[in-house]
């Protein structure tokens, strides 16, 4: 079988192509190398003769057409994702994130061989109350332009659905953690600055509450989800997470102590504008396919903290002037401010 993988250098489009090589597949990634990206997450598979890379953008239409027609399954990781970063600058994310799916859905809509599976997220419902668990039907409600972005793109699926005629499988995952994930995320960015004995920015009151899966947790779901795709008409939704739910402030925490950092480096900043209390995904339907989340989040946690603590040269990528850059933006204000936000 034939994959086309967008934003294969990305974290989870890097442990997908990975994976669907271990697999078997032929797999051709189209990745426009954003700062996001790290060929380096793909150095074990580059001379792999099942491999190709293809330096592109999903929004040029004739590139997407002609990858698309040699296909038969177009899985799209290729997406600007960053919440803080859609508040400083949010055209990228309606192009990429929106105008790139509807590029990718003209390219299948020609192409009646090739299945899409499209990553979205829970944030397109916004922040549920307690006790309240996101199905698959529930109604959208996203508030940053992140999440408007990527509910804008479920919404064009669902037209072309309907419209052309096509099935398409659109997964939306909690918060995806572990080796390979850009600094600029919460796990990792708390790891690091841990590691490296410095403060740990944390975002208002701290109580937010994340749904944390582990990236090998993902891709199982994903393998059951390629193992019986959906031939019927419509917009397919999959629901990918774990159960296990966690203020940021607990997390935090337990980052320092895997960390060898004292806890006193967590230091209550600004809050992001926006931002969501909570998210909570009803898994239930995938559950019923056989798929269970293997790893525990104290496992998951533990073997990323490590990872960031042995592999200081891979994820150093991340450490350059764009970085600097991005850091002093949206930190130096926070860190420098003399209030106290938490409590
Ligand atoms: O829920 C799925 C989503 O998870 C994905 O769709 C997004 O692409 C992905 O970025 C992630 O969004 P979040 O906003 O939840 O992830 P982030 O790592 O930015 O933040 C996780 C939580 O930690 C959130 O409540 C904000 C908080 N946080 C984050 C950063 C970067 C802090 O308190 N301080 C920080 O410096």
């Amino acid at each position: 079988m034939r994959a086309l993988v967008t934003g294969g250098c990305g974290f989870i489009g890097s442990h997908v192509v990975r994976s669907l090589i271990a697999s078997g597949w032929a797999v051709t990634n189209l990745d426009c190398l954003t700062y996001a990206s790290n060929p380096g997450n793909l150095a074990d598979v580059a001379g792999n003769p099942r491999y190709t890379f293809v330096h592109g953008d999903i929004c040029d239409f004739d590139l997407a057409r002609n990858l698309v027609d040699k296909a038969d399954v177009v899985l799209n990781f290729a997406a600007e994702t960053h919440v803080d970063r859609s508040l400083l600058d949010p055209l990228v994310f309606v192009r990429t994130d929106v105008e790139g799916v509807v590029s990718l859905l003209e390219a299948v809509r020609h192409a009646p061989q090739a299945r899409l599976v499209h990553m979205s997220t829970d944030e397109v419902f916004g922040s549920l109350p307690l006790g309240i668990e996101a199905a698959e039907d529930a109604p959208f409600a996203p508030t940053s332009p992140y999440s408007a972005s990527k509910a804008a793109a479920e919404l064009q699926i669902r037209a072309y659905a309907a419209t052309y005629g096509l099935p398409i499988t659109v997964l939306r995952c909690s918060n995806v953690y572990g080796p390979g994930q850009h600094l600029e995320k919460f796990i990792p960015l708390f790891t690091t600055r841990a590691l490296a004995g410095e403060e740990l920015p944390l975002y208002g009151d701290g109580r937010q509450e994340r749904e944390w899966l582990f990236v090998e947790d993902l891709l199982s779901a994903v393998g059951v989800v390629l193992a019986d795709l959906p031939v019927a008409p419509g917009a397919h939704a999959v629901h990918i997470g774990s159960g296990e739910r966690l203020p940021n402030i607990e997390v935090a925490g337990r980052i320092c102590d895997l960390a060898g950092a004292s806890r006193s480096l967590i230091r209550p900043v600004f809050d992001r504008p926006g931002h969501d209390r909570r998210y909570a995904l009803d898994c239930a339907n995938l559950r019923a396919r056989g798929w269970a989340p293997r790893v525990p989040f104290d496992e998951g946690l533990s073997r990323t903290v490590r990872w960031y603590a042995d592999q200081a040269a891979t994820w150093s990528h991340s450490a350059d002037n764009d970085f600097a850059a991005y850091l002093d933006r949206q930190y130096s204000a926070r860190l420098s401010a003399v209030e106290e936000f938490g409590s």
